[in-house]
């Protein structure tokens, strides 16, 4: 791990209802690098994963659990060169995890997302707003994001998650890129993690207005969900990060055609984060 690198917290704390519980990885022993000789993570995967295997199953998004049968662990991500165990397998770039096998990710080592960010300030209401979806399986707003396709360009993954969720068509490869990465997930081990690939695009109040919103199959609902410090941080998974960064941007003038007071209140609302 690097110095810059925030420890994890998410995959050491949290867990998906399905998961055992996590084997505990006190912060001196997050590190690979530092042995830990009495950690036992429990093994798991989940049985939706063993179902979705792509090897017996045609439409599965899973590799098999047998990694030899698998297309190879890789040896680098976003996240740079990987370390394997004694097994061969891929070992989570930020850490011990307290939790052995797959879990709920389809992959051994990472898996790929994409999340188009996308904003609009309306400045009669003084508020920066993101276009967010409701998430049906935890009823959390969260970015349109989702899953990169096998063999998918990373563009095409924004532009057609954004499309599946919102309905909303815009060409993500006019994105600017804010994160590409590790994201610290509830579902992450030892062996799998999430990734992914954040893009930015803000629209001018007009164009926002006109747009059609039509919530896809994962979402119960989407809006333009006003950016409020109590709101940023109730957002699903990393994304008040990717939001942040976002925005950090906007206050630095990033984006074509926004105002001086439209960067003023990008520039409030970071302030009160
Ligand atoms: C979501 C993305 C999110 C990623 C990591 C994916 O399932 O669709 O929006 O960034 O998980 O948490």
């Amino acid at each position: 791990m690097t110095e810059e690198t925030v420890l994890h917290h998410k995959a050491r704390f949290e867990r998906p209802a399905e998961y055992p519980e996590r084997f505990p990885v006190p912060d001196r022993f997050v590190g690979w690098e530092n042995d830990y000789p009495d950690y036992a993570p429990p093994y798991y995967v989940s049985p939706a994963v063993l179902l979705n295997d792509a090897s017996r199953n045609p439409g599965g998004w899973a590799d098999p659990e047998d990694l030899t049968l698998s297309y190879g662990s890789p040896e680098e991500s976003f996240a740079g060169r990987l370390r394997h165990d004694d097994k061969g397998r891929a070992l989570n770039p930020s850490g011990r995890t307290g939790i052995a096998g797959r879990g709920l990710l389809g992959k051994w080592g990472p898996n790929y997302a994409a999340d188009p960010v996308i904003t609009c300030i309306d400045p009669g209401e003084n508020s920066v707003k993101l276009l967010a979806v409701q998430r049906k399986d935890n009823g959390q707003w969260a970015i349109p994001g989702g899953m990169v396709d096998k063999g998918e360009e990373i563009s095409r993954t924004l532009t057609r998650e954004l499309l599946e969720e919102t309905g909303v068509a815009l060409d993500m490869s006019r994105g600017r890129l804010i994160y590409q990465g590790y994201v610290d997930d509830p579902r992450n081990t030892d062996h799998a993690w999430m990734e992914t690939t954040a893009k930015h695009l803000h629209l001018d109040l007009e164009t926002a207005r006109r747009l059609d919103l039509k919530a896809g199959s994962d979402a119960r609902a989407v809006r333009w969900f006003a950016l409020t410090p109590e709101n940023i941080c109730k957002l699903y998974a990393s994304h008040s990060s990717l939001v942040k960064a976002a925005l950090v941007g906007l206050a630095r003038g990033a984006q074509a055609g926004i105002t001086e007071s439209e960067r003023e209140c990008v520039e409030r609302l970071l302030q009160s984060l």
